[in-house]
């Protein structure tokens, strides 16, 4: 067999994704180019991998064959990698980072600290939902994810290194700002601006109002915390956020925390691979960077 590791590369993207387009798009290929790669693929196998059913695609027999076997490539390819790494030493090589939406208001900022001390290291991140870093664990992609909790069905490695409280804000001048301990039960009535279905943030939020049992209202969902900020603030209902994404809106008293009993909800930020990993040597400064240090570099409202 005449394959190359190229055609295998893009060949587990298809597989993966179902889908031409998106394997291209993934790629940064055009859709042309990714059909030549499956197409030579399939001659040098000698057997079709895909079929097409409308605009998915889904594996042959043998691609589900070849599937196993692309995913075997792709992980000693990136063992290999780990140790030549590993020979360079911590000052060289690259990390992967993939951060939950809400993480990202402080993970620029440790990666810039981390980066001034390690010139050498190329850092990429990728800020995503919580469904597409357990998807990413689970293929094995970054070297690292920061999440607000380990997600279910995946094996991951995981330490918590900071809290992360998620507080029920309001514009400057609600009619609740001024009270203290205002039962749970007040704010049944009220709708709330939250996070989508599938964050972190939305399903603490679900948790915590079943647990009280109390009705939680919400007839806006936004995927960006910087959205929902900007509705609270003009009037379109109450919000609940991690205390992570306020800070200037706070200071410049656009909008307030409410204090209302039981919040804030408590939450923890952890920093994972997946289980079994290999970690280049970056990737295991970074890690220890961030356990022993990242309290020192986030500052909470
Ligand atoms: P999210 O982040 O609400 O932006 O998804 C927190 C989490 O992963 O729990």
């Amino acid at each position: 067999m005449h394959l190359t590791f190229r055609q295998i590369e893009v060949f587990n993207a298809v597989a993966r994704l179902q889908n031409y387009t998106r394997a291209a798009e993934a790629l940064h290929m055009s859709q042309p180019a990714v059909s030549m790669q499956v197409k030579q693929l399939e001659e040098s196998v000698g057997l079709p991998l895909f079929e097409k059913v409308g605009k998915m695609v889904h594996l042959t027999e043998a691609g589900r064959y070849m599937h196993e076997y692309g995913r075997h490539f792709a992980d000693l390819l990136e063992e290999a990698d780990t140790v030549f790494e590993a020979i360079k030493g911590v000052e060289r090589g690259t990390l992967a980072i993939s951060v939950a939406t809400t993480a990202s208001h402080f993970a620029t900022r440790l990666l810039a600290e981390f980066a001034k001390r390690h010139a050498g290291i190329t850092i990429s991140l990728d800020i995503t939902n919580r469904e597409s870093l357990r998807r990413q664990l689970e293929h094995n992609e970054p070297d690292l994810v920061i999440m607000g909790q380990p997600p279910e069905g995946v094996d991951v490695e995981a330490d918590a290194f900071m809290e992360n409280p998620l507080v029920m804000i309001a514009p400057a001048g609600h009619y609740l700002a001024k009270r203290k301990s205002i039962p749970l039960v007040d704010v049944q009535e009220e709708s709330f601006v939250v996070r989508e279905q599938g964050s972190g943030t939305r399903s603490a939020i679900e948790r915590f109002f079943t647990k009280n049992g109390v009705a939680f209202k919400t007839d806006i969902e936004m995927t960006s915390n910087e959205a929902i900020k900007q509705a609270v603030e003009a009037g379109l209902g109450l919000g609940i956020v991690s205390i992570h994404t306020l800070e200037l809106e706070l200071e410049t008293k656009r909008l307030q925390i409410l204090d209302v009993k039981g919040f804030p909800i408590k939450r923890h930020w952890y920093i994972m691979q997946r289980k079994g990993k290999r970690l280049s040597p970056a990737a295991e400064e970074f890690k220890t960077f961030v356990l022993e240090q990242a309290k020192e570099f986030i500052r909470l409202p």
